[in-house]
């Protein structure tokens, strides 16, 4: 039985087109200073109109496989993290099953809006540990264009396109997931707080719902944001007792990329330099579950993450949701 679960390999698509601060100008009442002051956020990627999140996903997961260099029917599990699904059923993930054709696992989404990914490395950290299965595929992605209010400059400067895969692998050396800690409060389980208001069994599709664009997402800022700042560094630091490490241990810090303000705000509670934190809000917006996975295979790539590293991420979402994790890569 494997005892730690490793990252062997890792990938991430971002759609080609670019939707700049200056392009938004022309849609809504807003500004690149304003944007840029108060989200960081200068550009964010845009998935083409027939492009579903299974297909960035697809895409994403093909790199990890590489990286990795594995076969995809070595695969025991897929999970696809998102909330923007293909659609409700079949899920995103057997859709990405017959794409890399992993024919071998068993696929499922899982929704925990940003916080996704993270749930995914957790559970992948579990069922490996479990000694059932050896190779798993998580990815966090999105296609967020498609459930944004265009007319709404409250939400739709913030959000972009993007996934992100892992390949997670039963290891007996001393590396990988070393900790993790994930939670949720469901009394913030409120869709105008944040979440998409129709399209389930509580508010189905009507000609009602378009019209009101409920199947929008919806977002109260200011409370989201002061709820980011208060959970971050509590989960941050939940995880590194965890793990028996501290903030000096750790090489690279990669938090949940939402705002630029959230992240400086989480970085000075926590005291790291900010040279150990990676950010790239600025070229990418928010990208849900996709944000901490995208960023952790440009570390990797760019060399800014390089094997030994101790790695420290923490996200948090709608639900309330949340999830932080130590991995030594
Ligand atoms: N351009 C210009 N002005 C704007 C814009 C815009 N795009 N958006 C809002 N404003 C205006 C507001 O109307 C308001 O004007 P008023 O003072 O005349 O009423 C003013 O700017 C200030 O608005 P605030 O909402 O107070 O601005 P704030 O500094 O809080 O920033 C923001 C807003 C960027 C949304 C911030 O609150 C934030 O980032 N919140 C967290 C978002 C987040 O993390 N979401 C996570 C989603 S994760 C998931 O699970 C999907």
């Amino acid at each position: 039985m494997a005892r730690y679960a490793a990252i062997t390999g890792t990938g991430s698509y971002l759609p080609e087109k670019i939707l700049t601060n200056f392009d938004l100008e022309k849609i809504v009442d807003t500004n690149d200073e304003w944007i840029r002051q108060r989200t960081g956020i200068v550009e964010r990627r845009i998935a083409e109109p027939d492009m579903a999140t299974s297909d960035l996903c697809v895409r994403a997961a093909r790199q990890a496989i590489k990286m990795a260099e594995i076969d995809p029917l070595d695969i025991d599990m897929i999970m696809v993290c998102t909330v923007t699904p293909d659609s409700f059923f079949p899920s995103t993930a057997c859709y990405v099953q017959q794409g890399i054709g992993a024919k071998n696992a068993y696929a499922f989404d899982l929704s925990a809006a940003c916080a996704g990914f993270i749930y995914g490395l957790d559970l992948a950290d579990g069922m490996i540990r479990s000694g059932r299965y050896q190779t798993i595929l998580v990815i966090g992605g999105e296609v967020f264009n498609k459930i944004i209010d265009w007319t709404d400059r409250n939400t739709c400067v913030l959000f972009g396109d993007a996934a992100g895969a892992a390949i997670v692998q039963g290891t007996d050396a001393a590396k990988g997931i070393l900790a993790s800690y994930v939670g949720s409060d469901g009394d913030y389980a409120d869709v105008d707080l944040l979440g998409m208001p129709a399209g389930g069994s509580r508010l189905p599709a009507s000609h009602e719902t378009v019209d009101q664009k409920l199947h929008t997402i919806k977002m109260r800022g200011r409370e989201v944001f002061k709820l980011g700042v208060r959970i971050m560094p509590e989960a941050a630091q939940r995880v590194l007792d965890l793990a028996g490490v501290t903030i000096d241990d750790i090489d690279l810090f990669i938090p949940h990329q939402a705002n630029a303000r959230i992240i400086e705000a989480v970085r000075d509670r926590l005291g790291f330099d900010p040279e150990k934190v990676y950010v790239n809000v600025d070229k990418y917006g928010n990208t849900s579950a996709a944000t901490t996975i995208i960023a952790l295979d440009e570390a990797i790539r760019e060399g800014r993450a390089k094997t030994g590293d101790l790695i420290l991420m923490v996200t948090f979402g709608a639900g309330l949701t949340w999830g932080s994790t130590v991995i030594r890569l």
